[in-house]
C-alpha cells in the first residue's frame, strides 16, 4: 500500500480510502466487518463515513454506518490504527435543530458521532455540504472548539461551491482559526467538472487535499450498464441513468474496455487507475461492498497505464461541457 499525507497535514493515509455509505443498508454488519478486516489487512488505514449514513433502506437509520464501524474498531481493538473521517449536517431526527451547521448542532453532532463510533476523537470532521442558515464564522468557531477540546484533529468540507470554500479559508485566516484541510467532491471519468473547473486551482494555491468520492461513478464505470438498456425503475437506477447515460460516457466506456483488454485487467481497475493518476487527487474514496470488490479495487494501485492510454481517456472525457450545479 502507498501512503500519502492527508492534504497539508502531517497525518499519513493510504492512497485509497474505504467508503462506508452502504454499511448497514446494502451491506450487512457481518459483511461490513469482513470488508473492514480485509481493508486493514491490505493496508487501508483511512475510513470515511457520515452521521447520516445509512439512512436509506428498510432496516437502516442515520448513524448505523458509524455504529458498525464503532463496534468493529472496538471488537478488533484497532481504533489507533484508523484515520477516521466522518461528516455532519444531515437531518438526524425530527427535531428542527438536529441538522445543519449551527453551533448547537455541531455540539450535538460530535457527541452523537463519538458515541456511535465508540471513540474519543475523530481524525477528519467534515461538513457534508453548506448550511444556508448558518454563518460560516459560527460553524468555523464551533468546529475549532472541537479541535481545542481534542475531539477532532482536522476539519474538512464536502459538496460546497468553490467560492464558499475559499471564503471559509479566508475567514479562518482572518479569525486565526484552523481551516478546512480537505475537500470531498465527486470525481470520476464521467464527472470531472467541479474538481477541474475550480478545485485544482484551489488545491494548487492553498495545498488542500482533494479526497474524491464516487471514483467509479457509483458503479457506472465498472461496465455493468449497457447502452440502450432499460433498467428496473429503482431510485438508484434513476440516478445512474440521469447522471451517466450520455453519449460521451459510452465512448469512454468503450475505450476503458479496450485498455482493460490490453492489460488483461478489469475495466474497474482502469477507471480507478485513471483517477489515481491525476496528480491533484490526494486519495479517492472507494465504495467496495465485498471482499472481492475491495481486492479488485486495491489492485488498481499496481496498474501502470501508458501516457497515450491516460491522455486518450482524459481527452475523451473532457470536462468542459459537463457542467453540473453544486448543492
Ligand atoms: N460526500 C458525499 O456527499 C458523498 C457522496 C457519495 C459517496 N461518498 C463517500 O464515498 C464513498 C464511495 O462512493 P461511491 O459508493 O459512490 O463510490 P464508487 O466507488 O464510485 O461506487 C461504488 C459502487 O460501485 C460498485 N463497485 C465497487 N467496486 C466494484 C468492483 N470492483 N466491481 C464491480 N462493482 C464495484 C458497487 O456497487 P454494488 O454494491 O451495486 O455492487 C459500489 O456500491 C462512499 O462510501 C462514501 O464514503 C460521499
Amino acid at each position: 500500500m502507498d501512503y500519502v499525507k492527508l492534504g497539508n497535514t502531517g497525518t499519513k493515509i493510504s492512497k485509497l480510502i474505504l467508503g462506508t455509505m452502504q454499511f448497514g443498508w446494502r451491506v450487512s454488519e457481518e459483511e461490513s466487518f469482513q470488508v473492514m478486516d480485509k481493508a486493514l489487512e491490505l493496508g487501508i488505514n483511512c475510513f470515511d463515513t457520515a452521521d447520516i449514513y445509512s439512512s436509506w433502506g428498510e432496516n437502516s437509520y442515520p448513524g448505523k454506518s458509524e455504529e458498525i464501524i464503532g463496534k468493529w474498531m472496538k471488537d478488533r481493538g484497532v481504533r489507533d490504527e484508523i484515520v477516521l473521517a466522518t461528516k455532519l449536517l444531515g437531518k438526524m431526527s425530527e427535531d428542527i435543530n438536529d441538522k445543519g451547521l449551527s453551533r448547537r448542532h455541531v455540539r450535538q453532532a460530535i457527541s452523537g458521532s463519538l458515541k456511535r463510533l465508540q471513540t474519543d476523537w475523530i481524525d477528519l470532521y467534515q461538513i457534508h455540504s453548506f448550511d444556508v442558515d448558518t454563518p460560516i464564522e459560527e460553524t468555523l468557531h464551533a468546529l475549532n472548539v472541537l479541535i481545542d477540546n481534542g475531539e477532532v484533529n482536522y476539519i474538512g468540507a464536502s459538496n460546497i461551491q468553490p467560492w464558499k470554500f475559499i471564503e471559509s479559508l479566508w475567514r479562518s485566516e482572518s479569525l486565526g482559526l484552523q481551516r478546512f484541510e480537505t475537500f470531498q467532491p465527486p470525481y470520476n471519468l464521467a464527472r470531472r467538472y467541479l474538481v477541474e473547473h475550480s478545485f485544482v486551482d484551489i488545491h494548487q494555491k492553498y495545498n488542500i487535499g482533494i479526497i474524491p468520492y464516487s471514483p467509479l461513478g457509483g458503479g457506472f464505470l465498472t461496465g455493468r450498464y449497457k447502452k440502450g438498456e432499460v433498467l428496473p425503475d429503482t431510485p438508484r437506477n434513476k440516478g445512474v441513468v440521469s447522471r451517466y447515460f450520455k453519449e460521451r460516457n459510452w465512448i469512454v466506456l468503450d475505450r476503458l474496455m479496450e485498455i482493460a483488454k490490453n492489460h488483461d485487467i478489469t475495466l474497474t481497475q482502469v477507471a480507478l487507475a485513471w483517477v489515481l493518476s491525476r496528480e491533484f487527487i490526494n486519495a479517492p474514496i472507494i465504495g467496495a461492498n465485498s471482499i472481492d470488490q475491495l481486492v479488485e479495487n486495491v489492485g488498481a494501485l499496481d496498474v501502470k497505464l501508458t501516457n497515450d492510454e491516460l491522455s486518450s481517456l482524459t481527452s475523451l472525457s473532457d470536462w468542459i461541457d459537463s457542467y453540473e450545479s453544486i448543492r
